[in-house]
């Protein structure tokens, strides 16, 4: 008799998958605004009536949670490479372009008076994990700079690091170069390899 073999599931795909069908039932275009609310829970970095940086914002799920934690009273503002293809609030603004290289509506918004600036960039992988790590932490040093500039004193920073193969707390410690404080050094669940953050007072 032949008996058949029940496949395991490998649990990282099962968080995925139900993150992916609860983010589809609530209307996120990405399951990583859990994320955000993880981090929101534990930190209150976004506050009712702030003004909000998002980069790294497309296909909007940041955005999207943000301006409902800011309310109509703040503001949202939103920047991507790519466009953002859902409904959102009046008070959020997109902007589609390159944070490595602003061009001139992106430098008019990148003004100071934020509250919270939040990055969840990523560069497209290439399936090296150390020349993807390098490419994440230069995007995370990118959204730093900006942070550190616009950021109104006590505002908070959010930022995704690809974790490097080899020196697990590389993105931290760089972090830790370039901030006045770094109030916690966390990992995120993230359901892949990718889910390191810091948030910086
Ligand atoms: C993981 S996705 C962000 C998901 C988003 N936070 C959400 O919840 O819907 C990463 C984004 O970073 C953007 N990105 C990567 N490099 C960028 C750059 N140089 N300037 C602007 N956006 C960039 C990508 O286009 C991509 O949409």
């Amino acid at each position: 008799m032949r008996t058949r073999r029940t496949k395991k599931r490998n649990p990282r795909n099962q968080w995925a998958d139900h993150y992916t069908r609860r983010a589809k039932k609530e209307a996120f275009p990405a399951r990583s605004v859990y994320k955000l609310q993880e981090i929101q829970k534990r930190f209150r970095v976004i506050r009712k009536g702030g003004r909000v940086l998002d980069l790294g914002c497309a296909p909007g799920s940041w955005t999207r949670y943000a301006a409902e934690l800011t309310g109509p009273g703040g503001k949202v503002i939103g920047i991507d490479l790519k466009k953002v293809g859902i409904a959102l609030p009046a008070h959020v603004h997109l902007l589609q372009g390159d944070i490595l290289a602003p061009d001139a509506a992106i430098a008019e918004v990148l003004a100071p008076g934020f509250d919270a600036v939040i990055s969840d960039m990523a560069p497209a992988t290439t399936g090296h994990r150390d020349v993807d790590a390098a490419r994440s932490l230069n995007l995370c040093e990118a959204a730093l700079t900006i942070a550190r500039a616009h950021l109104k004193p006590g505002g908070h920073f959010v930022c995704k690091i690809f974790q490097d193969p080899v020196d697990k707390a590389l993105g931290i410690r760089a972090l830790e170069n370039f901030a006045d404080e770094v109030a916690a050094g966390l990992q995120m669940r993230s359901g892949n390899r990718q889910g390191g953050f810091a948030q910086i007072k």
